[in-house]
């Protein structure tokens, strides 16, 4: 029921606080652990630290969901890494990153959050993402909007429509795959995205500029807000996407995708087992989609 939902909403927005303090105070004690990025290229050290924060922060949203609704499906990054894998029902399912952006993680740049998604009968029902560097919390509910910090509607500003790519500021990611198929699948979708034509880049599009954040889910908030005005990448996975499907069209915006989500943003059975997709729209035309190049 309604009611029903906006306490879910509200389970979900309690949670990602609580977690958001957890992340805070794991970057700097990562950092200090570290000492500085200069520690950081003692990559295990710091991929180890950073899984020990990560297992922290989805245990808290794991527990929490145990004891309030037990009965829910539960899909979160730290547990399916480790084999977790349930199948994805019509039943209500959390599911979670406990944190987007574990690079800006350890280096403490200001991008990182918990994205908390809800999906039910397979199509994203709640969102909320929490930034807590930037105290930033984007929650919605399907068919009621989106907000920032609870009360100011997104998007930000009204959004009008794009005449044409030049005019849009487009959030790429490298991600974590540097396999070179990808990467190059990468690099030329960027090439021709940045590229003018005028200057002999094939299929050179020249929008007016990229930007990369470093976190899925901070673009999804991103295009939300109006900031950007499209998010394209290829390699995310579901709890890096499944909240932000929500903020993103409650803003007005469009998520379109390869094998995982459909056209109208619903989470299909694969978005479990594959990691290609990502296009997210506010108003322009999508320049590529399920994992290819743009
Ligand atoms: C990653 C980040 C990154 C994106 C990757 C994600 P993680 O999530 O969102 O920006 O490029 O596709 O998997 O590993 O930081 O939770």
């Amino acid at each position: 029921s309604e009611s029903e939902q906006e306490s879910l909403l509200e389970f979900s927005i309690q949670v990602a606080k609580e977690a958001g303090a957890v992340i805070l105070q794991g970057s700097k004690s990562i950092r200090q652990e570290l000492g500085g990025s200069s520690g950081i290229d003692s990559k295990k050290n710091s991929v180890d630290l950073v899984t020990e924060w990560d297992v922290k922060v989805e245990e808290i949203v794991r527990n929490a969901v145990k004891e309030k609704y037990p009965d829910f499906g539960f899909i979160g990054e730290e547990s399916y890494s480790k084999g977790l894998r349930p199948e994805l029902t019509d039943d209500p399912t959390f599911c979670v990153d406990p944190i987007d952006g574990t690079t800006n993680f350890v280096h403490g740049f200001p991008f990182a959050c918990i994205s908390i998604g809800v999906i039910y009968q397979r199509t994203p029902l709640i969102g909320v993402i929490f930034n807590p560097f930037l105290d930033q919390l984007f929650s919605a509910l399907k068919g009621h909007g989106a907000f920032l910090n609870l009360t100011t509607r997104l998007p930000l500003s009204p959004p009008s429509p794009l005449s044409s790519l030049s005019s849009a500021l487009i959030g790429v990611e490298w991600g974590h795959d540097r396999t070179k198929e990808l990467v190059d699948k990468k690099a030329n979708s960027f090439s021709r995205l940045a590229g003018d034509p005028a200057f002999g880049v094939a299929g050179g599009k020249m929008a007016h500029s990229m930007r990369s954040v470093g976190s899925a889910a901070c673009n999804y908030a991103l295009v939300a807000s109006g900031g950007l005005d499209l998010y394209w990448e290829i390699g995310c996975w579901p709890w890096d996407v499944c909240a932000g499907i929500v903020i993103a069209q409650e803003s007005g915006g469009f998520a379109s995708g390869g094998p995982h989500v459909n056209h109208d943003g619903d989470v299909t059975e694969e978005i479990l087992h594959g990691r290609k997709y990502i296009v997210v729209r506010a108003i322009a035309d999508t320049p590529g989609e399920s994992g290819r190049e743009a």
